[in-house]
């Protein structure tokens, strides 16, 4: 179609690309399963096909959705392709992909009231929906931040605020007055909670890693332990961060025991439970988030298991107030006359806020708690099935607990106990399946093994998909 206005597309021609972009989104969900998962191209391949300098006069759309076809596509990992087993595996659903479309046409910015009461109130309402779906107390506020790397930094920088020592007006360098801060975590934690230390001024020394224990769970006495001996040794220890799903293997901190060091010590506890925690949703599952109702603060991300599209990370505390004390800074001109109101621009860093929770509240108004709770249950059979396979099987051996969707294994044929042995012929099973394009695998490395992670949280995998998965495993194995 002719580009009438060469600077700006009218609205007869949104309404045609718009509906040929649908189609394309519709037709792209349901042949997902054609596309190679992993693109398997060369660092550069698709920059050197695109221009180095601007357009300058306006491009026709068709011409734009060609090149999207011809250059960007092929260069895309399939994140929502049901085979997409790396990192942790994730949806974006096509009610939250209307939602998205919808958030992006409005443009608001939520960070006062103010600037869109629906924006504000939406997301205060959606935020206590997931909080009741997952059994958490009453008095747990939330705030969406774009991930949980942002979740883990804002809850961290509440949890500086809480001792009380004018951090926020004063700093930290150069004080005499303040002991350093040390931060407990255990050595299976996300790398974002150290880097909200190294923000935060804490510092990376100033976390101290406990050990976790054979099923990668934080080790309790040991942390006891740690803080004891930080007392002793002059260190103000200020938080703990628990995790109830760890990246690596998805193991749950014990967090009633943690809880009850953080009571005694007067420490903050922050429960990352960006992926694990929605497996709160599903009432025998419940229990994962055992103890996190005495948390300070919690983190869980819609867009890791909640087929959210990326992205939407969900943030509570029961201190509010500490957190926008942390974070409260009102210029002139962006004072306002409602009186007591929400504006969002003080839970965080972010003054521009994208109108996230309008995607989340598609996704759990369209799936509904029943259809949410069948597909987590549906991901957890699908994981607890690849295990059994895995176990039976003489030459590979699973090296955690299968706990929620993620499965942890190598293989281990007999006669071969050099780890960097095991290591080679692993990496190399999981650069030879991600070579054909069916599956996409990504590995970690656990107490010094090198492990093969298949994390299955995709609304469009099915048991074929995962038998398929595991036959061109054995393949790949068995050329070794
Ligand atoms: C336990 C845990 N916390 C935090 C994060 C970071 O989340 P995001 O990628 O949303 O920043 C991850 C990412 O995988 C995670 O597994």
């Amino acid at each position: 179609m002719e580009n009438k206005n060469n600077h700006r597309m009218d609205p007869e021609e949104l309404r045609t690309y718009g509906k040929k972009v649908v189609d394309w989104i519709a037709d792209y969900l349901k042949d997902i399963d054609k596309y190679p998962v992993y693109p398997n191209l060369k660092p550069g391949d698709i920059r050197k096909q695109l221009p180095d300098s601007p357009p300058v006069s306006s491009e026709n759309m068709d011409a734009i959705l060609e090149d999207f076809n011809r250059i960007i596509l092929p260069g895309i990992t399939h994140w929502n392709h049901p085979n997409f087993h790396a990192y942790f595996s994730i949806t974006g659903s096509a009610p939250g992909i209307l939602g998205e479309m919808l958030s992006s046409a409005l443009n608001v910015n939520g960070m006062l009231w103010r600037t869109s009461p629906s924006a504000t109130e939406l997301e205060e309402v959606v935020l206590d929906w997931l909080r009741q779906m997952l059994g958490l107390p009453s008095d747990f506020k939330g705030v969406i931040t774009d991930c949980g790397s942002a979740s883990n930094l804002v809850a961290l920088s509440a949890a500086r605020e809480a001792i009380h020592k004018r951090v926020r007006e004063k700093g930290l360098a150069g004080r005499s007055d303040i002991p350093k801060l040390r931060l407990y975590c255990s050595d299976q934690t996300h790398s974002s909670v150290e880097k909200a230390a190294i923000v935060l001024g804490i510092g990376q020394d100033g976390v101290r890693k406990i050990r976790s224990d054979r099923e990668y769970k934080m080790d309790i006495a040991a942390l006891s332990a740690a803080v004891e001996e930080d007392k002793k040794d002059g260190w103000l220890p200020f938080a703990v961060v628990a995790t109830v799903g760890t990246t690596s293997s998805t193991s749950i901190d014990p967090v009633p025991a943690i809880a009850d060091i953080c009571q005694r010590e007067h420490m903050w506890l922050h429960v990352d439970a960006a992926y694990g925690g929605i497996a709160a949703i599903v009432p025998e599952m419940r229990y994962v988030i055992n103890g996190c109702d005495r948390a300070d603060s919690f983190v869980t991300n819609p867009h890791k298991w909640l087929f959210t599209p990326i992205d939407c990370s969900a943030l509570y505390t029961r201190h509010a107030d500490t957190l926008k004390q942390a974070f409260s800074l009102v210029p002139d001109y962006l004072t306002t006359s409602e009186g007591t109101v929400n504006n969002y621009m003080d839970w965080g860093v972010q003054l521009g806020r994208r109108f996230r929770s309008l995607k989340l509240w598609f996704v759990i108004r369209n799936f509904g708690v029943d259809g949410i709770i069948t597909h987590l249950r549906e991901h957890c059979r699908l994981a607890g099935i690849l295990a059994g396979w895995i176990s039976r099987e003489k030459s590979f051996e699973l090296l955690a607990p299968v706990p929620l969707s993620v499965v942890c294994f190598r293989f281990h044929p007999e006669g071969i106990s050099d780890e960097l042995k095991l290591e080679q012929i692993n990496s190399g099973i999981i650069d030879n399946v991600n070579a054909t394009g069916k599956a996409f695998l990504s590995h970690t490395k656990l107490h010094g093994k090198y492990t093969i992670r298949v994390a299955i949280g995709n609304l469009a995998t099915t048991e074929r998909h995962i038998a398929g998965l595991w036959e061109l495993i054995k393949a790949k194995a068995a050329e070794y």
